[in-house]
């Protein structure tokens, strides 16, 4: 099983907000929101629009290609034209640091 990765300081993100890691030769982005972080798959399952370059609405990002959207809590695909959720990672916070362990 991956290991945790950290990502960042908790700081460096503003809520809400989120950023874009390379984690284990994933790219990942991190999600804060409601003073909680959360972490997809930087892939639209759509066609492969970049979601860090999203629009962050709530607890849902807008693929910034046609405008799929995804629950940012577990990758639940919430509108077309995407059809398939997009992988969500593991996220802890450790002493201001945010970690992520990658599900395969
Ligand atoms: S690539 Fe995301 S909606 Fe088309």
């Amino acid at each position: 099983m991956p290991e945790f990765v950290r990502a960042c300081c908790a700081s460096e993100i503003p809520d809400p907000g989120k950023a874009v890691f390379e984690i284990d030769d994933h790219f990942v982005v991190v999600f804060h929101v409601c003073g909680q972080f959360y972490a997809l798959e930087d892939c639209c399952t759509h066609d492969g629009g970049e979601l860090g370059q999203g629009r962050l609405e709530g607890f849902q990002i807008i693929c910034p290609r046609h405008g799929a959207r995804f629950d940012i809590r577990n990758g639940k695909v919430l509108a077309m034209p995407a059809t398939t959720d997009t992988p969500s990672h593991e996220v802890k916070v450790e002493q201001g640091e945010v970690f992520v362990r990658i599900r395969e």
